[in-house]
C-alpha cells in the first residue's frame, strides 16, 4: 500500500474561507499533501480561484455592485472581482480576504504541497486549457510535472482528455461519476486518477481503478468513520474539508498497523 494522500478540499475550508490564501496556508500547516482548488475565468480572461459560477455566496458583490443583472464570475473583470471581500461571509477574522488569482495560489503553494486543480465549466470558457498552460508555464509549474506536484481534474471528461492531449506531462483526473467500467479501463492509458463522490466508492471500484494503474481519490469526507472505511477499501487519498482530522486518522491507522505487526512478530518469536 502506497502513501494515502491528504487532499484539502478548497483548502482547509472547514476552518477558513474556501479557495482563499488563508485556507490554502492552513491546509499546508494541517498536513495536506495536495490542496484542491476551483478555477474559473473572468470577463477579461484572468484565471481566478472560486467555486461557484456566481459571486454572491462567497463575496460581498451585492453590496459593492448592486443592481447588476447577473453576478457570474465570467461577467466581472479581474479588477472588479479583486475589489470584493471574500472572507467576511465566513467570519470577521477573515474580513478583507480577496478572491485569489491562480498565479497567487501557485506562488503560495510552490514547494509546499501539491495542487489538485479543478477546472469548472470549461465548456463555457473556450480556450481555458491554453490559458491554464500559459499561467502554469509562467509560474514554472510545468517543469518536471510529477504526479506529486500537480493534477488537473474536471467533471467535464471531454475537457480532461483535451487537456491531456495539450499537456500530456500533467497528470489528469476524471472527477465525479464514477465512469462505467469500460470507460475506467479506457482511461487507464492516459488518466492518473478517478475521483468519485465518496458514497459511490466500493472495494470493487478501487480494484478496477488500481487494475488500470490509476489512483482513486474520493470526495468530500469529513467524518472520521467514513475516512477509515474508505482507507480500508484501499483508496489512495481522501479529499476533505478537514485535512488535520484526516492526518490524525491516518496516523492512528499507522499506529494500529505498527502495534499489530509488533504483536505478530512477538508471537512468531515466541513460537520459534
Ligand atoms: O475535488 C472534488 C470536489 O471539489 C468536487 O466538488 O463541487 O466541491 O467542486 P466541488
Ligand atoms: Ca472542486
Amino acid at each position: 500500500m502506497g502513501k494515502i494522500h491528504v487532499i484539502a478540499h478548497r483548502g482547509a475550508s472547514a476552518d477558513a474561507p474556501e479557495n482563499t490564501l488563508p485556507a490554502i496556508d492552513l491546509a499546508v500547516d494541517h498536513g495536506a499533501d495536495f490542496v484542491e482548488i476551483d478555477v474559473r475565468r473572468t470577463l477579461d480572461g484572468e484565471l481566478v480561484v472560486i467555486h461557484d459560477s456566481t459571486l454572491q455566496r462567497t463575496t460581498d458583490v451585492l453590496r459593492l455592485y448592486p443592481g447588476r443583472a447577473r453576478y457570474d464570475v465570467a461577467g466581472f473583470t479581474l479588477a472588479e472581482i479583486r475589489s470584493l471581500d471574500a472572507g467576511s461571509w465566513f467570519g470577521p477574522a477573515f474580513a478583507g480576504e480577496r478572491v485569489p488569482t491562480l498565479r497567487e495560489v501557485l506562488a503560495a503553494l510552490a514547494g509546499r504541497a501539491g495542487l489538485l486543480l479543478e477546472v469548472k465549466d470549461p465548456g463555457s470558457a473556450p480556450g481555458i486549457a491554453a490559458d491554464l498552460r500559459s499561467v502554469l508555464d509562467a509560474a514554472d509549474w510545468l517543469e518536471d510535472a510529477p504526479a506529486g506536484r500537480l493534477v488537473v481534474q474536471s467533471a467535464d471528461w471531454t475537457f480532461v482528455k483535451e487537456f491531456h492531449f495539450l499537456l500530456p506531462e500533467v497528470p489528469v483526473g476524471l472527477l465525479g461519476g464514477p465512469p462505467p467500467p469500460q470507460e475506467i479501463d479506457g482511461a487507464a492509458g492516459w488518466a492518473y486518477c478517478i475521483n468519485p463522490k465518496n458514497t459511490k466508492v466500493t472495494a470493487g471500484l478501487v480494484r478496477r481503478v488500481h487494475g488500470g494503474g490509476m489512483v482513486l481519490w474520493p470526495y468530500t469526507v469529513d467524518n472520521p468513520r467514513r475516512m477509515r472505511e474508505l482507507i480500508a477499501m484501499g483508496v489512495d487519498g481522501v479529499i476533505t474539508n478537514r485535512p488535520a482530522l484526516l492526518a490524525e486518522v491516518l496516523a492512528g491507522s499507522a499506529r494500529r498497523r505498527f502495534t499489530w505487526l509488533g504483536r505478530l512478530w512477538q508471537i512468531s518469536k515466541a513460537s520459534r
